[in-house]
């Protein structure tokens, strides 16, 4: 018998080589697998996050462009991001010229009938006037016809002080005769003689007359305000603030009343439509790029703060 004895290493040599390679081609295998996924990860993850800033802006109501990210899939979300912003965009700029319209035609309409009570009505009401005057020389012998003639009298007053009244209810002529200074203190001046309102006016307005949709905004923004005082705050006094700058018209007015909570039901969302006074002021100011802030606290009142741009 002949044993031939091969030293291991010799014997496992080549098995030994073989395994070196499998290792290092299995280990460059997964490496390259690794820097792959990783290079893969990161392009998906940089294309999300491209979009994630232009999603927020959608979110927030804002215009955005297209993004390219280089992957189909989130090119795609990408355009329908851009076409849904273009459609918010498209139908927030036709809602505000729908308001324009209908408040400028509410404004007019108003004017009309405000104008048309005043001169027309005012007109057959002076003849009533002038009318039973002339019956005066009539009715003196008789002593009850006298009565009455008195009581006629006191009846057209009071007719002509109702006239004016809703005339003025509609649309202050003031407005569009004499300027912003004189409506807003006509106006006050009405609420303190019908009230028990304390109403401090502190105004800062040289004549220079303003265009007319900022007058008309700011006077009935004053309306909705001086009207919440009275019907909600229980407020003894009132301060009004009203000064104009080169850049802006600004107004404050604040109470001393019980304000409320400005989260539960003043931001528009929550509101609903029970309550479209605070919203329609601030959409109306929104269409002449002026604002609206609020603060209320159930102890300190409540104040307004307006601010439209020149
Ligand atoms: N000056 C204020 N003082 C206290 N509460 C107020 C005042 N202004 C507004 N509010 C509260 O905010 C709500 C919304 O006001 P508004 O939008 O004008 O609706 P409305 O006057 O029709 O109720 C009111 O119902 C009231 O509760
Ligand atoms: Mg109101």
């Amino acid at each position: 018998v002949l044993s031939v004895a091969i030293p291991d290493d010799v014997l496992y040599a080549p098995v030994r080589h073989s395994t070196r390679i499998l290792i290092l081609a299995g280990g460059m295998t997964l490496a390259l697998a690794l820097l792959l996924g990783l290079a893969i990860g990161r392009r998906i993850a940089g294309a999300i996050t491209a979009l994630v800033g232009n999603a927020e802006r959608v979110g927030r109501g804002d215009r955005i462009a297209p993004r390219e990210t280089g992957i189909l899939e989130t090119d795609r979300v990408s355009q329908s991001l851009y076409l849904a912003s273009e459609r918010l965009y498209q139908s927030a700029q036709e809602r505000a010229v729908l308001l324009q319209r209908t408040l400028t035609a509410q404004e007019d309409e108003r004017k009309r009938i405000a104008r048309e009570i005043h001169d027309t009505l005012g007109q057959y009401l002076t003849a009533l006037r002038l009318a039973l005057n002339g019956i005066e020389a009539v009715c003196a012998p008789d002593q009850a016809a006298r009565q009455r003639l008195v009581e006629l009298k006191k009846l057209a007053g009071d007719l002509g002080r109702e006239l004016n009244r809703m005339a003025w209810q509609l649309r202050p002529m003031a407005l569009d005769d004499l300027g912003l200074r004189r409506a807003v203190t006509q106006y006050l001046e009405e609420w303190a003689d019908r009230s028990q309102l304390r109403i401090e006016l502190e105004i800062d307005l040289d004549d220079r007359r303003l265009p007319q949709a900022v007058e008309t905004a700011l006077f009935r923004v004053l309306q909705e305000a001086i009207t919440n005082v009275v019907k909600h705050s229980g407020a003894s006094q009132v301060s009004v603030i009203l000064t104009a700058a080169d850049d802006a018209l600004r107004m404050i007015v604040e109470d001393d009343g019980r304000g409320f909570d400005l989260d539960s039901g003043t931001d528009g969302l929550a509101l609903g439509l029970r309550h479209l006074g605070l919203l329609g002021v601030r959409e109306r100011l929104a269409l002449i790029g002026g604002s609206l802030e609020l603060e209320s606290s159930a102890q300190g009142g409540t104040a307004v703060y307006v601010r439209i741009p020149l």
